[in-house]
């Protein structure tokens, strides 16, 4: 590949083998993806908490955290989606390489760009869990009022409005957020990782 700016990788002197080691658990991204208001933030941050009351080091990476800071200068178009997703999938690695769960809780709507992340995380350490809900549920749910105002057209570009959501083709694992509850759904997700020694 070419390298216009002279720019040199270097090794940490930590291997990212060392950094598990010492923590004693693996490290690998659950990427959470699903339509606003489908509950992604809500069963990534109670998994979170269940992980750490297990002393397994985690890290919760969420949208509007990181569009508030990180990603500020980001917009909905596809374009400034794809670039949102391309840098939390660096930042993703960066905390994987630490020896550190990452829980990304973003709606990346679209199959190209999560592809991109599972091939800048790596596919091992990928894990995609498609957090499905009806998107009259999420409607219905509409926590922080957006859908009320993208339907005025107050808000363009709103997934799921006008703006797509590609649904995953073959996810690790769907949770269904109107069948199961909080606690249901971090159940399957701890009975996946344990089932692939994960954890
Ligand atoms: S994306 O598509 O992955 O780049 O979006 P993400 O970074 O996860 O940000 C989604 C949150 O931003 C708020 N919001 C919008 N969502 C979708 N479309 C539009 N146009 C939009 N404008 C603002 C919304 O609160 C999303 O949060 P969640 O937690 O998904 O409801």
């Amino acid at each position: 590949m070419s390298n216009p700016h002279n720019i040199i990788w270097h090794d940490s002197s930590i291997s990212k083998e060392a950094r598990r080691k010492q923590n004693n658990h693996s490290s690998f991204v659950l990427w959470f993806t699903g339509l606003s208001g489908s509950g992604k933030s809500t069963v990534a941050n109670a998994l979170a908490q269940v992980l750490f009351d297990q002393e397994i080091r985690n890290y919760v990476l969420d949208g509007d955290n990181i569009r508030n800071g990180l990603n500020r200068d980001l917009s909905f178009s596809d374009k400034d989606r794809n670039e949102n997703i391309r840098r939390i999938s660096e930042v993703s690695k960066l905390f994987v390489d630490n020896g550190t769960v990452v829980l990304t809780a973003f709606i990346s709507p679209f199959i190209q760009d999560r592809e991109m992340a599972k091939k800048i995380v790596s596919e091992e350490e990928f894990i995609e869990i498609f957090v499905s809900c009806p998107i009259e549920e999420c409607e219905k749910r509409d926590p922080k009022g957006l859908y009320n105002k993208a339907r005025k057209g107050e808000i363009p570009d709103f997934t799921g409005i006008d703006s797509p959501y590609e649904e995953p083709v073959s996810p690790a694992l769907t949770i269904h957020t109107t069948e199961q509850n909080v606690s249901e759904c971090v159940e399957s997700i701890l009975h996946y990782l344990k089932k692939r020694k994960l954890i």
